[in-house]
């Protein structure tokens, strides 16, 4: 969580940062600041709330021209959401000014220990110790490099900073432990940032840096070391396809609405290179390399796990393949029987999710193999995977996941297509079927949309007063029940619970009164007659029902929403927009911040 840039180079840095930060603002934003050095004194502006807070501030002060310096935009770990915790810190001699996304863990005792030599600390936050025990390496070190490298040897936890001082106006170093850090390199000016976007409109060449590695940037050069041992360390510098207006607004109202209308393009870049359409063969060069899993266990977090509850029934129906999905946070504590040989999935869109990450790191030491779906190139996931698949549905912006669970579904579609092919389980119709008609999916969609967003708007002036909602659904359906419920109640704070539809009966259905309305997934499946059951029983108790339905269903119920029909567990990937659009057209309607919910961050690498 936080998101943290650093540059050195020509231009001035405070507005270059703050445009940055704009761009990181998704990964925490309860307060935010920048520092840069100039007459060997350090210039500190930081302001409590979100990144238009700071701008006031800023256009209040008269900050100079400086080229270099770092900022910041917080997510909360330790002590509340206020000026004196925001970043950066400075050391209590205000000559070194410091960034930080991650956790310190022994922060108390090294506090203790500094507290002892005479330090005092402004804020309650484990960031300002690291800080300050940098300060201290000063006094031993001769220089900033062996001064970090010091101080960073002796903290435990995750850690990602960045660090300028009066000492050595024009550098800024970083280094990484746990948590992302990527270096862009330009010409005449190099960037420090925890995720690509902030420094995209300036280079797209990009290292990525790993756990335990030290950076120096200056604005005309930059050096990669071990942090242990200072030895340099060889990078690659690798070019980014990413288009900056991906990572921009692009006329919409908020990034949601904006990544729910990509979906289509998600589908047909997700489906490129991995179906060979003369063949209509899936090919999928990632994960050729190995065997089908004869066991599969599934971890991920959020709608991440929906996507995984959703892949573990095309994966068993299709592939024949026995899959287990799993909480990651659940998963990392329980001590699960994983056999040796087998393989686990780790879905995660940012691929920095602190738990999955976790949930890896377990399942390799019990001697799985792992294969990671993920969005972000070159994330923790990606490099800690055996085999990677990249679901390219380009930069998430909103805090609510969208477009990457369509392209985590379209993945695990195509791995359990390609793995039910390979092991020759999967009927040749079903195979061929699916194949075919996935590729229409992206151009039915993209029609279907904007009638499907008008729909939404209705029901959401309709039902923006109930205070609670139930997602119905069976089969295929149910996970997407559960992430109806999750995108209604995360961005418009509407209570909602998302459940399998024939579960209603034991329990659940005792809410049911006229003020409590029900989503129901009705698509014309074979479980269809089933799911009417259910409804009729929440409808004899006096309950309201909006119905994902499709044309021609028999279906009696207070407002049908019919979406076009298309083959089998296709009908999937027009639900789903459908799903997001309700949610969005509400909280949008009630006045929500939509793109950053109330205490949530885009990634979560924290437990
Ligand atoms: C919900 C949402 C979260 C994430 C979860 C996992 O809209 O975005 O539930 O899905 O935090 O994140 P990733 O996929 O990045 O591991």
């Amino acid at each position: 969580m936080c998101g943290i840039i650093g540059y050195a180079g020509h231009r001035p840095a405070v507005p270059l940062i703050v445009e940055g930060l704009r761009r990181l603002e998704y990964r925490g934003y309860d307060s935010a600041g920048v520092a840069t050095v100039q007459n060997k004194e350090i210039e500190l502006v930081r302001a409590a709330g979100k990144l238009a807070a700071l701008d006031e501030k800023l256009a209040r002060k008269n900050v100079t021209n400086s080229t270099f310096g770092v900022g910041h935009t917080r997510w909360a770990t330790h002590g509340v959401p206020v000026e004196r915790n925001a970043h950066p810190h400075l050391d209590h001699e205000k000559n070194i000014a410091m960034i930080h996304n991650g956790i310190i863990e022994n922060y108390q005792e090294i506090k203790t220990e500094l507290l002892a030599k005479g330090y005092e600390f402004r804020s309650d936050t484990d960031s300002e110790v690291l800080c300050n025990l940098i300060a201290e390496g000063r006094k031993h070190n001769p220089n900033m490099l062996e001064s970090i490298s010091w101080a960073l040897n002796q903290v435990e936890g995750a850690y990602a900073i960045a660090v300028v001082s009066i000492d050595e106006p024009g550098t800024v170093y970083a280094a990484r432990v746990a948590s992302p850090m990527v270096m862009g390199v330009g010409t005449g000016e190099n960037f420090v940032a925890s995720d690509i976007p902030a420094f995209l409109p300036y280079t797209r060449e990009v290292v990525f840096i790993e756990d335990g590695e030290l950076v120096k940037i200056t604005s005309s050069s930059w050096e990669v070391f071990n942090v242990e041992t200072l030895e340099p360390v060889e990078k690659e510098i690798k070019t980014i396809n990413w288009d900056v207006q991906a990572a921009q607004k692009g006329g919409y109202k908020h990034f949601m609405i904006k990544e729910i209308f990509e979906q289509p393009k998600v589908i047909s870049d997700c489906l490129a290179g991995r179906v060979d359409q003369a063949k209509n063969e899936i090919v999928l060069p990632e994960v050729e390399g190995m065997e089908p899993p004869e066991r599969l266990h599934i971890i991920a977090c959020g709608t991440s796990y929906h996507a995984g509850l959703w892949g573990k029934y095309l994966i068993e129906q299709w592939a024949k393949i026995p899959v287990e999905v799993e909480i990651a946070s659940e998963f990392r504590y329980r001590d699960p029987l994983l056999a040796k040989g087998g393989v686990a999935l780790a879905i995660s869109q940012s691929g920095e999710t602190a738990d999955t990450l976790a949930g890896i790191k377990l399942a390799k030491e019990k001697g799985l193999s792992i294969i990671g779906l993920c969005n972000v190139v070159g994330s923790s996931v990606a490099r800690e995977s055996d085999y990677v698949m990249y679901t390219q549905a380009g930069p998430e912006i909103s805090v609510a996941s969208t477009k990457a669970m369509c392209s985590q579904l379209t993945a695990l579609m195509l791995l359990a297509l390609y793995w039910g092919k390979r092991k020759g389980v999967i009927d040749a119709t079903t195979y061929s079927r699916a194949a075919q008609d996935m590729r229409s999916i992206p151009s039915i969609l993209e029609t279907a949309l904007p009638a499907m967003r008008s729909r939404a708007q209705e029901l959401s002036r309709e039902y923006s007063e109930a205070n609670s909602f139930f997602f119905l659904g069976r089969g295929l359906y149910f996970p997407l029940a559960l992430e109806g419920a999750l995108k209604l109640k995360e961005i418009s704070y509407i209570h909602a619970e998302g459940y399998a539809s024939g579960e209603m009966k034991h329990g659940p259905i005792a809410l049911i009164d006229p003020k409590f309305p029900t989503f129901a997934m009705a698509l014309n499946d074979e479980l269809f007659p089933k799911v009417k059951s259910n409804l009729v029983e929440v409808q004899a108790r006096g309950g309201e029902i909006i119905a994902l339905t499709n044309p021609g269903v028999d279906l009696d119920v207070e407002h049908r929403w019919s979406l076009p029909e298309v083959w089998g567990p296709l009908n999937t990937f027009i639900a789903l927009p459908a799903l997001q659009l309700f949610a969005y057209e509400t909280a949008d309607y009630l006045g929500k911040d939509v793109d950053q919910p109330r205490n949530l961050a885009k990634s979560v690498t924290v437990e």
